[in-house]
């Protein structure tokens, strides 16, 4: 039956469709049907439907489902997302008339079979999430979308680069990688597709991971108080259910599936400046040598396109940049290394090397006739590379050694949307998808990822003991196995500082540990407050970038006035004393892909508070800190201090938490708490990463009434051997109950930078501390963090230190298990 759709006939063709359209898979909407066939082998359950749906329902892992569906038989399991292992697991799969059960560990996954429809419940019966009776699995045309049942109360987290707030209940969102220049603070979508989120409802949660590269559509209620929904323009319905007690395991789960990131060099963990751009190279240079003289620590230069000629890949203007390789060797010996921009486009210019071995290669993107397809970028006209396929990306890792040679140490992939100067692009383009020939709807939002992809390989290629660091725009899940990703054109303004804080902790609940925005923002300039406020917000970002466009004023440290300078002095050094901390926590997302920004969903998730939109920015990072982003200007704000006690970082105060309280915030101080328990690894200033520290780690531990553990980990920073032993790892843990905090016996063969470790005890009042059974010495000391700035005491005479008296006292860091008891 075919049906036209004119507004008069509209009201009769419902009453029609409603008929045809349930059950029978003949109307304008395709539903999956009843269930006509069951074939239950080993971990998995095929089944086929009256309407000719054929349907897989597969045990991945105790605590994950995998459900696939589609009109035809399924394909082979093809993503790029995916590169976990289904596990053996238990799995008791029963039929009845009615329906198939499967039972594992830890959940029951029910399939109804009229309508086929997937509900996963708890062991104890209670509802995790189930299909929409009504609405279940349908297809419009191409388009696959799956319905399932609102909960009552229930919210929705993650979804990686996504504006909006914390809880996305109420608003739906598209993917579609974008090039988003000076997005706006509601604008969807942006650059980056995770088509991953969370539900959370009755004190249970659940992920969901929708594996289809094209445009995909997700709706969280919009518009709508039935259901909430996932889809996708074309491909399978292909999604993977996962279900943990705790938030946290199901990131671990869901970067099981679609992998981590790598150790990064310790060196991408410092501060890196940026802008569009530096050159020539007396212009590096002197950013370089003014971060020293300023005693700013930094670690990193950026080079923009104007490195290039004329902004062809793979060139340098010699003119700007006359010997790279000694500029670069320069900067090393300086304490920076050099990340340069890389674009995809390639440009169509007879004689240009890259061009001409491009075409030779014949590994540009194509049209259907097998010409190239041209569209328009930095350079002009230019061709792509396809890196869906193997051949574009053999050919990209050839290219760049380019780099290589110079001593470049960083990528950052640009423009990898792919972006034809925010036009669209010809739908009618075909991609390799690695053997699975298909167009430009499914291609384009894994495109950015497999550039990604294919610099990390090259990179490790050419200099295979040697971490490289990659960052990208457009990504896809996954992505994080090869680089970071940062949130791009943002704007100087404060309400895109706070989205970005959004953005950042939502791509940590999607997976990606590693992110960055542009810090004091691309476009437009900040005021003087504003730039204090991100930078210092910036220390507590994983990726640490200072960026901006390239008509703004300059945004380096200096740029806005001795007191702002003094400000970012002070938080880039504390970032640097903190790298102890900072790279342990690097270690654990590379282990588990917990990340280093945690919004308050992660450990507090079923507080109501940390999803209110006056509370829903500030975030942990790593389980230590508690950072309440603010606006600059405010003189007050509200906070809400979760669940147990907190201290204030500069005073020691502390409060009770499961409270909300107004602060006064000062222009000069983050509000920052340090979580009771915490045990925070802490070295003496340096002004760079391969500047060795003093041989005292300092621990600070804080006393508490929650039990915690840390894990403890330190190797090279830069190369591989650590995979071959090469690494010192302890867990320290904090027992409350028996009042102890034991150093674990080191793992590895590594030898610690500190031969030395001084314990801070912060809230420990007189404490009686044993070591090893042995009464310990306590000395009075001084806890400090920041310095304070000169404004108030320009002589440098009366100025007080900012801090708190505190008790502390210096062991041996030996590799024994060490027992301290108070
Ligand atoms: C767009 C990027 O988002 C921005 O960071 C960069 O500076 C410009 N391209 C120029 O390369």
């Amino acid at each position: 039956m075919k049906i036209t759709f004119r507004p008069i006939a509209a009201l009769m063709a419902c009453t029609v469709l409603s008929f045809a359209a349930v059950g029978q898979g003949n109307g304008p909407i395709r539903q999956v049907g009843k269930v006509s066939d069951v074939n239950i082998s080993g971990q998995t359950v095929n089944l086929t439907t009256d309407n000719n749906n054929h349907i897989q329902v597969s045990v991945y892992s105790p605590t994950v489902v995998h459900v696939r569906m589609d009109k035809q038989p399924l394909a082979e399991d093809f993503s790029y997302a995916v590169v976990g292992k289904p596990k053996q697991a238990k799995a008791d799969i029963k039929q009845s008339n009615e329906e198939v059960t499967i039972t594992t560990d830890s959940l029951v996954t029910r399939i109804s079979k009229n309508p086929f429809a997937v509900a996963f419940y708890t062991k104890d019966g209670k509802v995790i999430n189930r299909d929409e009776q009504g609405l279940t699995t349908s297809w419009i045309g191409e388009e696959v979308t799956t319905y399932k049942e609102m909960q009552e109360g229930e919210r929705f987290i993650g979804l990686g680069e996504k504006t909006g707030g914390l809880d996305r209940r109420g608003s739906g969102y598209t993917n579609w990688n974008t090039d988003a220049y000076g997005y706006g603070t509601g604008q969807d979508p942006l650059y980056t597709t995770i088509p991953f989120y969370v539900g959370i409802h009755h004190g249970l949660n659940y992920g969901i991971f929708f594996d289809n590269s094209y445009q995909s559509d997700f709706n969280f209620g919009a518009s709508n108080d039935r259901f909430s929904s996932f889809g996708a323009q074309g491909g399978e319905m292909d999604y993977y259910f996962i279900y943990h007690t705790k938030l946290a395991d199901i990131i671990t789960s869901y970067t099981d599936l679609t992998g981590r990131m790598d150790l990064p060099p310790l060196w991408s963990l410092g501060y890196q400046q940026n802008r569009y751009s530096y050159y020539p190279d007396t212009e590096v240079y002197r950013i370089a040598q003014t971060l020293r003289e300023k005693k700013i620590p930094a670690d990193g230069i950026t080079l923009d396109i104007h490195y290039m000629d004329a902004y062809k890949l793979f060139t340098w203007d010699k003119s700007r940049f006359a010997n790279p390789a000694e500029m670069n060797k320069k900067l090393e010996e300086m304490g920076f290394k050099t990340t340069v921009i890389v674009d995809p486009g390639i440009k169509v210019e007879e004689g240009y090397g890259a061009y001409e071995r491009g075409k030779k290669d014949d590994i540009f993107l194509k049209y259907i006739d097998g010409e190239n397809y041209t569209g328009q970028v930095w350079p002009g006209w230019t061709h792509f590379p396809d890196y869906t396929s193997n051949d574009g990306r053999e050919w990209w890792k050839k290219e760049i050694k380019f780099f290589a040679e110079t001593g470049v140490d960083g990528f950052w992939n640009d423009m990898n949307e792919i972006a034809t100067w925010g036009q669209k692009m010809p739908n009618n383009i075909l991609f390799d998808y690695d053997g699975h020939l298909t167009t430009h709807k499914e291609g384009r939002n894994v495109y950015g990822m497999q550039m990604a992809r294919a610099s990390y390989e090259g990179a490790r290629q050419h200099q295979p003991n040697q971490r490289p660091f990659l960052l990208s725009r457009a990504g896809f899940s996954g992505s994080q196995r090869y680089t970071a990703i940062w949130t791009g054109d943002n704007r100087s303004e404060d309400s895109h500082m706070m989205l970005g804080i959004r953005l950042l902790n939502s791509m940590g609940v999607s997976g990606v540990a590693f992110s960055a925005m542009d810090i004091g923002g691309f476009t437009g300039n900040p005021s003087i407050g504003l730039y204090a406020r991100w930078i210092q917000l910036g220390a507590f970002t994983p990726y640490f970038r200072n960026h901006t466009g390239v008509n703004s004023k300059s945004s380096e440290p200096w740029a806005y006035g001795e007191e702002v300078t003094e400000i970012a002095r002070n938080f880039i050094s504390l970032r640097y004393k903190l790298m102890p901390y900072i790279y342990s926590n690097f270690y654990l997302a590379s282990q588990t892909g917990q990340p280093l920004m945690r919004t308050l969903a992660i450990d507090y998730t079923h507080d109501p508070k940390v999803y209110n939109g006056e509370f829903d920015t500030q975030y942990q990072f790593g389980k230590s800190f508690l950072i309440m982003p603010f606006e600059s200007g405010k003189n007050y704000g509200k906070v809400y201090f979760p669940q147990g006690k907190w201290y204030n970082l500069y005073t020691g105060q502390v409060e009770q938490g499961a409270n909300e309280k107004i602060i006064p915030i000062e222009y000069s101080k983050l509000p920052i708490y340090v979580k009771e328990s915490s045990i925070i690894p802490m070295q003496s200033l340096v002004q760079h990463t391969s500047e060795k520290p003093t041989d005292t780690l300092t621990v600070h531990i804080y006393k508490g009434d929650v039990n915690n553990s840390f894990v403890y980990y330190e190797d090279d920073g830069a190369s591989y051997d650590y995979q071959k032993g090469d690494y010192y790892k302890r867990t320290i843990s904090y027992d409350a109950r028996r009042k102890t905090i034991t150093f674990d016996k080191v793992e590895g063969n590594y030898s610690s930078n500190f031969k030395n470790i001084k314990v801070m005890l912060h809230g420990f009042d007189k404490a009686k501390v044993k070591t090893n059974g042995k009464k310990q010495d306590l000395q009075q000391d001084f806890a400090s963090f920041i310095d304070p700035i000169s404004r108030f005491d320009p002589q440098g005479t009366s100025n007080p230190k900012i801090g708190y008296e505190v008790q502390s006292f210096v062991i041996k860091n030996d590799k024994d298990k060490i027992t301290l008891s108070y």
